[in-house]
């Protein structure tokens, strides 16, 4: 086969025999909401991210709404967020009644510290920063600066399962760390799937009460919740992507490698990594003029890319009706010529190759 029919979808999710067996297994038990595969793999995630608590939600973005609800976020608080982010991590914002407060992105692409001091005011309650493509931000100011002013921080890593600032697993730094088990994440269910995790006991019974109607008990029902319960066969799937996990991160790291030596000599810019980071690549995002075009030749070739995020949180048209225009100079610039390259664990060296060797004509065109 030529190289230029290589087929390269944007994204793999990972499944095997042990996967189906017990999956299968599940579906035969007649046991499907919360149970023993939900309790097991809440543990043993936690245990991964080193937190002592998790509850599994339907989603990352509920686990993030739940877990604002929990830390009492009300009506009228501010959350300063940076806008360049799956507008997910921002919805949940608005639906506890609160205001995103949107932050400018450093040069790594991540919200910039240096921003956030000036942001904060009396109505401010909490920090959420993004490590945002699998990428960390830099937690020790952030968690400096929250603590100086009595805020809570929420990291978002749905992109970043496993990632580590300086040698510690990201969403293990704030109050809560949330994840997303989404079809493309680089952990996934077979579904929607998210969690989050503390060391706050209080606070993960909470969200345990609140994502199941309110209650602990069957028929008493302490607070108004909501049905945003985890499933068996979701947990169950987690569980085993788990033990994978590991090497799934090793091939995303050789990936990316891979990448940055056969385009390290293009007019493009690559991803950068911190010494003190350990990035798990959940997206290689390069920057680049004339990125429509070069999409579509890469389409033409059955090479899928994305774009994260052609249009940030703070243009979309739900916020702009809310909040009117701001202004994120840097944010606005970076998304016109961003362009994610495919990246998963079984993306082959043929595959990567192809990519880079489409990119390098569509580039000269
Ligand atoms: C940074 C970020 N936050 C939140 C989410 C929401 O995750 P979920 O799809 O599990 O609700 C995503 C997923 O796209 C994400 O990438």
């Amino acid at each position: 086969m030529k190289k230029s029919q290589i087929k390269v979808p944007c994204s793999q999710v990972y499944l095997d025999d042990e996967i189906r067996e017990k999956v299968l297994a599940v579906l035969n038990s007649g046991k499907y909401i919360l149970n023993d595969n939900c309790r097991k793999f809440e543990e043993e995630f936690a245990n991964f991210v080193g937190r002592r608590y998790a509850a599994l939600a339907n989603s990352a973005t509920s686990a993030i709404q739940l877990s604002l609800m929990a830390l009492g976020v009300e009506s009228g608080d501010e959350i300063i967020v940076p806008s360049l982010t799956a507008f997910p991590t921002v919805e949940p914002i608005f639906h506890v009644g609160a205001k995103p407060v949107f932050i400018d992105i450093n040069d790594e692409y991540l919200i910039d510290h240096e921003l956030i001091e000036e942001k904060i005011n009396k109505k401010t309650k909490g920090i959420i920063p993004v490590h945002l493509y699998g990428n960390s931000a830099e937690m020790d100011k952030i968690l400096s600066l929250a603590e100086e002013y009595d805020l809570f921080v929420l990291e978002d890593a749905s992109q970043a399962h496993g990632a580590e600032f300086r040698g510690q697993k990201v969403g293990s730094f704030g109050n809560v760390g949330c994840f997303s088990f989404y079809p493309s994440k680089n952990l996934t269910f077979c579904g929607d799937g998210g969690i989050m995790v503390t060391n706050d006991e209080k606070l993960v019974e909470k969200v345990k009460m609140l994502r199941d109607h309110g209650r602990k008990d069957k028929y008493l029902h302490e607070l108004i919740g909501f049905n945003m319960r985890a499933n068996e066969i979701q947990a169950t799937f987690g569980l085993i992507q788990l033990k994978h996990l590991p090497e799934f991160t090793i091939r995303r790291r050789e990936a990316a490698q891979l990448y940055n030596q056969l385009l390290k000599n293009l007019s493009i810019k690559l991803p950068s990594e911190s010494d003190h980071v350990h990035h798990v690549y959940h997206l290689y995002v390069i920057q680049l003029d004339n990125r429509d075009k070069v999409v579509q030749f890469l389409k033409e070739k059955d090479i899928c890319t994305g774009i994260h995020y052609p249009v940030p949180c703070h243009l979309q048209p739900a916020v702009v009706e809310i909040m009117g225009k701001v202004s994120l100079p840097k944010t606005e610039e970076y998304c016109r010529n961003i362009l994610s390259l495919p990246i998963f664990p079984s993306i082959t060296n043929e595959q990567i190759n192809n990519v880079a060797e489409q990119l390098i004509q569509a580039i000269k065109q």
